[in-house]
């Protein structure tokens, strides 16, 4: 498998994600509205993966100025466009506000060819760092697992959703190294079935067990005592350990609570907004109805039927049991280990 993202030739390609597992394709964008379209329509999708992709669309951005005239205001509408496409992420917000911090520092310099190498070297390092921390968050998260284990997840929190190594299927993926014999159950993940399509797909093809369920048999599965443990991702994290991820999430963690399993998130720094106090801050996004009236392409229900579709929920960090981050697995209260994690630095 070629990466999830990468830059070749001034351009980004991306895996189409939508069209996984029946095909598979790949994107190239050539400007930054086509990245920007490729966020919104989910060809690329997951925090730190969609972080990736807005930091590569403002080289693009700048790269397609036909002059040295107007840097600011030019910059500015690059960075809106992208900022504008998903708003629950906090990666992408830092992924951009890294951008800026480039562009700021070389806002004087004479030379537009150095402005744009800086900001590519910027893209790719961050795009290089994800997969560092990546695979920190799994050699930490390892300890956790046992061998013959089951593991619970929720979406898709793998090498799909971040620069190619993933925060919960990396924790996974470090486990299964050393115990071949662990499970993972794998939620569908309604309604666009990342879970189904993504995390089935890159774990069979890793050759890491998996079995697929619906979302609503996971509390079945916990109280038969076949699932030891949940693992999941996140979109954005307060700075209390309230956590923002797929939706379905927080019902999933509520019934872990119920049926004494622990429930664990993996996640790398750069997803924690300091600067919210509890998860009622985060954005939730809502999307089309479609997504939720049809299956694909399959219309599942009365066309102009009312439908609700938040893209994610909030899971309150009483039912979180620990966070693991590159730096390390924090425990409750998320208050102090987050902020000592934070310093830590
Ligand atoms: O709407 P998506 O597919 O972008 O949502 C993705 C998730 O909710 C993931 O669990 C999250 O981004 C963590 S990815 C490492």
């Amino acid at each position: 498998m070629r990466p999830t993202i990468e830059w070749r030739q001034d351009r980004v390609i991306m895996i189409d994600q939508r069209k996984l597992p029946g095909e598979e394709v790949y994107v190239e964008c050539a400007d930054h509205e086509q990245v920007a379209q490729a966020i919104e329509t989910m060809v690329i999708r997951g925090a730190p993966a969609i972080g990736v992709a807005a930091a590569y669309g403002i080289v693009l951005g700048v790269m397609g100025w036909p002059d040295d005239s107007q840097r600011e205001e030019r910059f500015v509408r690059v960075y809106r466009r992208l900022e504008e496409t998903r708003p629950t992420a906090r990666n992408l917000f830092w992924a951009l506000e890294q951008m800026r911090d480039v562009f700021a520092a070389n806002r004087t310099s004479s030379d537009l060819a150095g402005l744009q190498r800086a900001l590519l070297d910027r893209a790719q390092a961050i795009e290089q760092e994800d997969l560092e921390m990546c695979r920190r968050i799994g050699g930490w998260g390892k300890a956790l697992v046992q061998g013959g284990q089951t593991i619970l997840t929720h979406c898709n929190a793998g090498g799909l959703a971040t620069a190619g190594y993933g925060t919960a299927l990396g924790v996974v993926r470090a486990a299964f190294a050393e115990h071949p014999d662990i499970l993972v159950y794998a939620d569908e993940t309604r309604p666009l079935l990342q879970g189904a399509r993504l995390t089935c797909w890159e774990l069979e093809r890793d050759g890491i067990p998996v079995v697929l369920i619906t979302d609503n048999m996971a509390g079945h599965l916990m109280q038969k005592n076949e699932i030891s443990l949940v693992l999941t991702g996140a979109d954005r994290i307060a700075r209390n350990g309230d956590t923002a991820n797929k939706i379905g999430t927080y019902a999933v963690a509520v019934l872990a609570r119920e049926n004494g399993i622990p429930f664990y998130v993996a996640a790398p720094m750069n997803t924690i907004d300091f600067s919210l106090t509890g998860g009622d801050q985060i954005p939730i996004e809502e999307r089309h109805p479609d997504e939720v009236r049809k299956v694909g392409d399959c219309l599942i229900a009365p066309p102009q039927v009312r439908v609700r579709n938040p893209a994610f929920d909030v899971t309150p960090a009483r039912f979180v049991t620990a966070i693991i981050t590159e730096r390390g697995i924090v425990y409750p209260p998320f208050e102090d280990s987050l902020e000592a994690l934070r310093r830590s630095s």
